[in-house]
């Protein structure tokens, strides 16, 4: 089934966007701002999780209301960078096991190279959440992605915080199954494939790095 991809446009997400666009934006502020974007993101694809219905009493009365319905769930964050998304996806969800794949981009060739890759054992059997913010060539999404259907896993969505054009239609030609949402949908990549305009290196900018 193809999908199309979610560019949330969600004023809240808009207004954190362009703070963590600004070259001027600090380390602190910048971790913080995609902390709180991640959450913003997971909100808004976890909307089609299952609930289940149960009685509880309030102090007033029985209620008959409803409670997430136990699905399992695995985040997976692209190193570096998409390290700095999973504490606000766990603020909303807890119970969540935490896998990674670590990639780089060959500075030349922009393709990713993969170096690290450790997984939940069950993976096959979660619901998994991939995380990067930066959605450039797509390349290091894709194998990300194809690394983790190899384990097993059938249901995967895609969260990331800036995409370019290019990055969406590849990923989203490469496995067309995975939801994918974003918080901005930038205008092109440029010679060295960053993204137009974009915000710089991700992971410099979150670890402090440059
Ligand atoms: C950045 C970013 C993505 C990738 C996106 O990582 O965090 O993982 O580039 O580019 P792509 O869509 O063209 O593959 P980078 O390779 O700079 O590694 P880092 O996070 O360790 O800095
Ligand atoms: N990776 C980044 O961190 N930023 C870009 O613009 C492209 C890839």
């Amino acid at each position: 089934m193809s999908k199309q991809p979610m560019i949330l446009d969600h004023p809240l997400v808009q207004h954190k966007v362009s703070l963590l666009r600004n070259k001027n934006t600090g380390t602190k502020e910048f971790k913080e701002l995609v902390s709180e974007l991640a959450m913003l993101l997971c909100y808004e694809a976890t909307r089609d999780l299952p609930t289940e219905e149960v009685e509880i009493e309030t102090p007033v009365a029985v209620a008959r209301t409803k409670v997430l319905a136990g699905r399992k769930l695995a985040l997976v964050p692209i190193l570096r960078a998409g390290l700095g998304m999973v504490d606000g996806m766990l603020t909303l969800l807890p119970a969540a096991k935490v896998g990674h794949i670590g990639l780089y981009r060959n500075e030349e060739t922009l393709e990713p190279v993969e170096y690290y890759c450790k997984l939940p054992a069950d993976i096959a059997e979660r619901d998994v959440i991939v995380l990067d913010p930066m959605l450039a060539t797509g390349g290091s999404a894709r194998d990300a992605i194809t690394q983790i259907k190899k384990r097993g896993a059938r249901s995967i969505k895609f969260i990331g915080i800036i995409a370019a054009p290019e990055g969406l239609a590849k990923l989203h030609e490469s496995h067309p199954d995975v939801d994918i949402y974003v918080a901005a949908l930038d205008d092109h990549l440029n010679e060295n494939g960053y993204i137009v305009p974009g915000l710089g290196d991700a992971g410099d900018r979150i670890f402090g790095t440059k």
